[in-house]
Parts: structure tokens; sequence; C-alpha cells
């Protein structure tokens, strides 16, 4: 497991610059007036800040560009970064600046000259979400311990607004890491044991076992998992931050810890991609430690849907029917459609025990939602534009991609089955909206829903603004903020 870079608040010193080691950072507006830090490295660098400020290359900068004086004479650190930004930039912009510091920065420590610069909480965290590295398999690892400190005119204001959001980064950190850990590590079992210790945090963790699973009925949950040695689970992690009457908001998440497609088998190529077919259960974790972290003000439940999917002679067989919880019968003619299987029992079973204000399912769940949004948006299917609405918003403010994409009685038709209630498959067309009409036939008709398909924004092969490659922790912020716009 990998542990977030720490980050100290100073009061702004100018005396700090000549000898920290690492990369020191100063900040000048596009206009290129040079505040108290940008003169002090022009005055310890004999002038060159100043020459770079007149030089062409600065004529043409833009906000969040960061400029790099390498081995900077009269100081110590190995490169001086001049990130250009606004005194008062937008929450977005002091992010990404943040992320793309810790980019160049690598390994290295940063010591941040903010003076009064505004958003510097936001800077913070785009510099500590972009610093994540998952080397947990890694034996070679001899970097140094990397640190951030941030040299601030009023350090302990800026440190009481960056804790909330440090939070949230850690939960981001977490759903990275189970998102990227590899499936023979990463068993359902392992899986479990990572969410009851989040105990800890004040959660309520409840583990249930494949008896109490078959008990309640959760047949198509049990259909997917029964080709695996790893037995199936569903774990409950309750948050009970809000007044003790409030009806909780429920995440659902589909952790399939490895997808093989059974019986159905997937071909070779790509196939060790499918480690990462739990990510929507990873974002629910790590949601679920943010607002723990943070002490969210609201009562929420995660609930995740914990199975392997394995072809063995005790597999599911394209062809069996199989009852739900909802007491729905599901002909299963592609076993590789199964992540539907798994939600399906666990939003009944959520909507059933806890009656929810709302329900919100994220799930890797189909290839055709990448072929549709590719990797930088989620698909997004709702039964009610309010609530969709205030999910979107959040979404963008953390700008975390989501696209709306429609439902409707037509595509629900494909799903009709000769013998069963109904199909697993809808056919080649629109994959990702009959995977969602699927899901919507076991939500309630009073519970206002979202179902997120993050198949293309979970795990991606090229970095983005805020992650380097592989797992990216999309929506844990989103969601963190939904609840704190909506709930608190
Ligand atoms: N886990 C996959 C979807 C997926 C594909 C996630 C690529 C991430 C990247 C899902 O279980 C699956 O196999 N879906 C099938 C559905 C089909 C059989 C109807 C698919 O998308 O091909
Ligand atoms: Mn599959
Ligand atoms: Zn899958």
């Amino acid at each position: 497991m990998s542990s977030l870079v720490p980050v100290r608040f100073q009061p702004f010193d100018l005396d700090l610059m000549a000898e920290a080691n690492g990369r020191v950072v100063v900040i000048i507006p596009s206009e290129g007036k040079l505040g108290p830090a940008a003169r002090r490295a022009n005055r310890l660098t004999k002038g060159a800040v100043a020459r770079m400020v007149a030089s062409e290359r600065f004529e043409k900068v833009k906000n969040g560009d960061v400029i790099t004086l390498a081995w900077p004479g009269g100081m110590q650190a190995e490169a001086l970064d001049i990130l250009v930004l606004p005194r008062r930039p937008e929450q977005a912009e002091a992010r990404k600046a943040g992320a793309k510091l810790a980019k160049l920065a690598g390994a290295k420590s940063v010591l941040v000259m903010a003076g009064n610069q505004m958003q510097t909480d936001q800077l913070a965290l785009g510099i500590v979400l972009r610093s994540y590295d998952f080397d947990a398999h890694k034996t070679k690892v001899t970097e140094p311990v990397k640190e951030i400190t941030i040299s601030h005119n009023k350090p302990e204001e800026v440190e009481a607004t960056f804790e909330p959001l440090y939070a949230v980064a850690d939960g981001v950190r977490m759903t990275r890491d189970l998102t990227n850990e590899p499936a023979n590590i990463l068993t359902t079992s392992e899986f479990a044991n990572r969410l009851a210790e989040m105990q800890d945090l004040g959660l309520e963790v409840e583990v249930l076992e494949e008896d109490r699973l078959a008990d309640l009925g959760m047949r198509t949950l049990l259909s997917v998992g029964q080709g695996s040695v790893s037995p199936s689970k569903v774990v409950v992690m309750q948050w009970k931050g809000g007044e003790t009457d409030d009806a909780p908001l429920a995440l659902v998440g589909k952790g399939v810890v490895f997808d093989t497609g059974g019986i159905s088998l997937k071909p070779a190529g790509g196939m060790e991609d499918m480690t990462m077919d739990m990510g929507g259960a990873g974002v629910v974790a790590g949601a679920m430690r943010a607002l723990a972290k943070r002490k969210a003000k609201a009562n929420v439940v995660g609930l995740v849907g914990l199975v392997e999917n394995m072809p063995s002679g005790n597999a599911t067989r394209p062809g069996d029917v199989v009852k739900s919880m909802k007491g729905d019968t599901v002909e299963i003619i592609n076993t590789d459609a199964e992540g539907r299987l798994v939600l399906c029992d666990v939003m009944w079973y959520a909507q059933d025990r806890f009656s929810p204000v709302g329900m919100i399912d994220l799930a890797t769940l189909t290839g055709a939602i990448i072929i549709g949004l590719g990797h930088e948006n989620a698909g997004v299917f709702s039964n009610n534009d309010v609530f969709c609405d205030a999910f979107l918003k959040a979404a963008k403010d953390e700008d975390e991609g989501a696209w709306r994409m429609p439902l409707g009685k037509a595509y629900d038709d494909l799903l009709k089955s000769r013998i069963a209630d109904m199909k697993n498959v809808g056919g080649r067309s629109a994959g990702s909206i009959t995977a969602a009409q699927f899901l919507q036939r076991f939500v309630k008709e009073e519970t206002p829903w979202i179902h997120l398909d993050i198949a293309g924004v979970a795990s991606v092969s090229t970095e983005t603004s805020y992650a380097p490659k592989g797992a990216t922790g999309w929506g844990v912020r989103a969601l963190s903020r939904f609840v704190q716009d909506n709930f608190e």
C-alpha cells in the first residue's frame, strides 16, 4: 500500500529559499510583476528571473505554465520552478498547476513559496494527487522520502482548509491502490480485510459471507463467483455523520477482482487489464474513506459485491437461468456480462435494507462505453433529472469527466428472454445502455438512481492531469463533493 506525500505548512520565510533541497517554486502572474519570493530568487540567481520575465519566452506564457531554471546559481535546490498563475486563480486552475509541479518534481521534495497566493489549498491538493506512485511490488525502490513544504503568510488558515482536501486525497489514494493491485494479491478476502480495517476511522463495516448471501437469495451474484476458489462476499460500510433518523445515500460498487469472462472466456490479449474490474468497488471504498476522514455530516452507506469471474467445472454456463434476490429470473446468455448480475442483487439489498434517499452505482461495466466516450468521460445514466444534474455539477467542479446517456423502453425491450424474465445481454447495439436498462429493472420507482459506467476512466494507459498511468481514482472527489453540496 502506498502512503500520501506529507505536506507541511510554514510561515512565509524568504530565508528558506537558498538552502532548500529538491525544487523551489515561486509564483509570478502573467503580467510579470515579481513578488517578494520571486525578487529573492532573482537576487540569489543574480538576475536570472528578471531576464526570463523580460524574454520572448515569457511573452507567450499562459496561466498554469511552469518555466524551470535548472541548477540555479546561488541556490542549493536543483531547480527553480517559476509557476505562472494569477493571485486569485480558479480552484481547478490552481489544482492543475499543483499537479504539474508534482509531475516535474518526481520523487524530489518541493518548497512552494506561496506568500499570499489564493487557492493554495487546491494547489497543494494537486501536488498530492499527482505525487502518487504505485511501487508496492518494486523491490528496488531507493528513492528518498519526498516532502512538500508550503511557505505561506497564513499557514494555519491554509492548513485548516487543506485538511478535508487531504482526507479526500487519501480516499483517492486508496481507490488507486485497490484498482492497481493484481488479482493474486487483491482476492475477495484481502479486499474485504482492507475494508474491515476502515473500522478504525469510525465506519461500521460488515462482511456478508456466502451462506448469508445464499439465505438472502442473492443467486445472481453467487452465480458469478461460483467458478472461483475465492469466496464471494458483500461488504457493507456505514458512515453515520448525519442526523440519526435521516435515510442514507447508498453507493454500490462492482467488485469483480478478476474478470476472465467465465465460460464465455475473453481473448488472451489485454486480459490482464481485468485486474481493474473491481474499480467501482474501489471508488466506493475510497469515497467512504474520504467521508470518514473528513468527518462528513451526512449518512452514507457503501456496499460492494466482491466476486471473481472464473471458468471451472462449477462455473455458470451460458443458457443457465438464475433467480435474483428481487425474485426476477435471468437467462445468462453470456457469462462475461457478469457485472450487472453482481450489482442487481447488491442494489436490491441496499434498497430493501436501507430505503436510501438516493442510490449511485459505479461499475467498470461495458467495453461499449469506451467506444462511445473514450477515456475522458464516465457514462452517466439516471431516472431522476434533479439528482443527476446535482451529480454532474459536482463532477464538473472537480473536473472529473461525466456525460449523461439516455435510457428508454425500446432499449429495455432488447432484454426480453424466451424462457426467463430477462436475458443478461441485449445484443451488440447500445451495449452500455442495455446494461443500464438491466440495472434499472432492480431500481424501485421511488429511488432516485444514478448508474456510472466507469470502464473507460477507472484505469488508463496514459497519464491524466492528476494521475500517472494506471488507476485514476475517478469519482472519489466528485462523490465527496456531491455529498458535501447536497447532504451536509
Ligand atoms: N468488465 C467488462 C467491461 C470492461 C471492458 C471493463 C473493458 C473495462 C475495460 C465487463 O464485464 C464485460 O465483459 N462486458 C462485456 C459485456 C458483453 C458480454 C455484453 C463487454 O463489454 O464486452
Ligand atoms: Mn465481463
Ligand atoms: Zn466485468
